[in-house]
């Protein structure tokens, strides 16, 4: 199980201190937004690298943006462990996701709350991260969507019927009152942002949020 917290909500000025206020985290969760696939604009490779330099932590990079393909090799060079882009922004898919583990990254892929999953599940081979957004991408601080659990259930029986070692990962609006319901529903790898890095006492919210989701 992981938890993941994303550096969206920290206090940019400070994003050294706020990573190393951290220490049970398993990722760090990196949201990049270009202000087109999402309204909101973050930051990009340049600060991506800098957080590479002040933890060892994997970064789990969340691409939204468009044209995914573009930019994967200057966030694998800024040292993302992992990448994940949007199904709605790639014409394919499968052949991103190839490139991806070809370079040595864990690839992934996200769906936004409105896009369906059972047409992407038969490619769930050549990926090793599905990322259910629990709400509409673009802000943090948004209300988990406990409908999105569905496709959670979907995928879990999937991945555990074919034997597949998939990862499933959600984002958004995950807190103490809402992690136990994604593990419920089968995940493994769990975002927060505002629930970690609005908390008084960070890294006591990592090792809450830990405990709750293993039950
Ligand atoms: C939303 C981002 C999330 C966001 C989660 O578009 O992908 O990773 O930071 O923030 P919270 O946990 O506050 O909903
Ligand atoms: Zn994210």
């Amino acid at each position: 199980m992981f938890i993941a917290p994303s550096i969206l909500a920290a206090d940019f000025a400070r994003l050294g201190d706020e990573i190393r206020a951290v220490p049970s985290a398993d990722w760090i969760h990196v949201d990049i937004m270009d202000g087109h696939f999402v309204p909101n604009l973050s930051f990009g490779p340049s600060i991506t690298a800098d957080v590479h330099k002040v933890t060892d932590k994997p970064l789990d990079v969340h691409l939204m943006i468009e044209n995914p393909q573009l930019w994967v090799d200057e966030y694998i060079k800024a040292g993302a462990a992992g990448i994940t882009f949007h199904v709605e922004a790639v014409d394919d898919h499968v052949a991103l996701a190839k490139y991806l583990r070809e370079q040595g990254v864990r690839a992934g892929f996200s769906l936004r709350p409105g896009t369906a999953i059972e047409p992407y599940l038969k490619d769930l081979e050549h990926f090793d991260i599905v990322l259910v957004m629990s709400v509409e991408p673009g802000f943090g601080g948004q209300s988990f969507m406990p409908d999105q659990l569905e496709k959670v259930r979907t995928l879990r029986k999937e991945i555990d019927d074919r034997g597949l070692h998939t990862l499933i990962e959600i984002d958004g609006g995950i807190s103490a009152a809402t992690i136990g319901q994604a593990a419920a529903a089968g995940c493994d790898a769990y975002v927060a942002g505002s629930a970690v890095f609005g908390a008084d006492d960070p890294d006591a919210a990592v090792r809450e949020l830990a405990e709750i989701a293993a039950g």
